[in-house]
C-alpha cells in the first residue's frame, strides 16, 4: 500500500466515529481486516460493534498460555452473547517446552531479557502468524493508556508486520470507554473492577493502586517501557 493511500484513509476514517469506521473497513477490505482482541475493556466495545453489525471483520486472541481465568470467562462469556468464532493463537509448544525446560516457569522475573524472551515466545511469534495475509490489524489501543500510546494515531503505516493499523477508539477516555459498556450492558473482565484496568498475563499483572498509572501493574516489578513487543516498534507516522 502507498503512503498515499494510507493517508487517504487515515483522512477518512478521522472523521468517523468507531462504528462507521469498523464499517467502513469492512465494507474495504472484509477478510484482509483482522481485530486482536485481549478481551480487556477496551477490546470488549470493538467485538461489540463488529459483532452487533454483522461485519465480516475476523477477531482473533492470542492465549499465552499464562492467562487469568478470569479471561477464559470474559473469553466464554463474549462466544456465548455474540455467537461469533474467536481465532484462537497459542504459542509454538516446541518453543514453550524448551524455554520452560532450560530456564523454569518464571524465568520472566529475572531480567528483562528473559521477559521479553517469554513475551516474544508467548505473544510475538503467534501475531507474526496471525497477521499473515492481513491488510488492516485492528486493535484498542487508547492515547490515555500510557506516554508510549500517547503519540500514536487513528491510522498508521505498522512497519514491522508491513500493514495498515487502526486504533478505532484511540481518542476515547476511560469513562467513555465504561459507559459505552454499561449502556449495552457488554461484558468484562471482572477483574477490572478489582484495580486492574490493564490485563495481561497473571503472574505478570498486579492491580494498580489509586493514582498509578493504567499500566503500573503490568510487569510491575521492571521500570522499563512496560511493553511486551505487540506494539513496541514505533510505527511509521506519515504526514
Ligand atoms: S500489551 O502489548 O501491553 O499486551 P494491551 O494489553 O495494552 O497490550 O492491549 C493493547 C491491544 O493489544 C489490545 O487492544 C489488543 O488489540 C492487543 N492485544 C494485547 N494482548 C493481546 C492478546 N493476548 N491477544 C490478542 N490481542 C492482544
Ligand atoms: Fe510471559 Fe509474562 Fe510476557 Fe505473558 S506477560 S508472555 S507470562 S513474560
Amino acid at each position: 500500500m502507498e503512503k498515499n493511500s494510507v493517508n487517504k484513509l487515515k483522512s477518512e476514517l478521522e472523521n468517523l466515529s468507531a462504528s462507521e469506521g469498523l464499517l467502513f473497513i469492512s465494507k474495504l477490505f472484509g477478510g484482509q481486516a483482522k481485530f486482536s482482541t485481549s478481551f480487556g475493556v477496551e477490546d470488549q466495545v470493538i467485538t461489540h460493534l463488529i459483532a452487533s453489525q454483522s461485519l465480516g471483520i475476523e477477531i482473533f486472541t492470542l492465549d499465552t498460555g499464562r492467562l487469568f481465568q478470569e479471561t477464559y470467562d470474559v473469553f466464554d462469556l463474549t462466544k456465548k452473547r455474540y455467537k461469533i468464532p474467536i481465532t484462537t493463537y497459542f504459542p509454538d509448544p516446541k518453543r514453550v517446552e524448551k524455554l520452560v525446560s532450560e530456564k523454569g516457569p518464571n524465568s520472566f522475573f529475572e531480567s528483562v531479557e528473559n521477559r521479553k524472551e517469554c513475551c516474544f515466545i508467548r505473544k510475538v511469534e503467534p501475531l507474526q502468524r496471525a497477521l499473515k495475509n492481513t491488510t488492516v490489524w485492528i486493535t484498542g489501543l487508547r492515547s490515555e493508556q500510557s506516554e508510549n500510546r500517547n503519540g500514536l494515531e487513528i491510522v498508521e503505516w505498522n512497519e514491522q508486520y508491513q500493514l495498515i493499523k487502526y486504533n478505532p477508539i484511540l481518542n476515547w477516555s476511560w469513562d467513555e470507554v465504561n459507559r459505552f459498556v454499561e449502556q449495552n450492558k457488554i461484558p468484562i473482565n471482572t477483574l477490572h473492577k478489582k484495580g486492574f484496568p490493564s490485563i495481561g498475563c497473571a503472574p505478570c499483572t498486579r492491580a494498580i493502586a489509586a493514582g498509578e498509572n493504567s499500566r503500573a501493574g503490568r510487569w510491575w516489578w521492571e521500570s522499563s517501557s512496560k511493553e511486551c513487543g505487540l506494539h513496541e516498534h514505533k510505527a511509521v507516522v506519515l504526514n
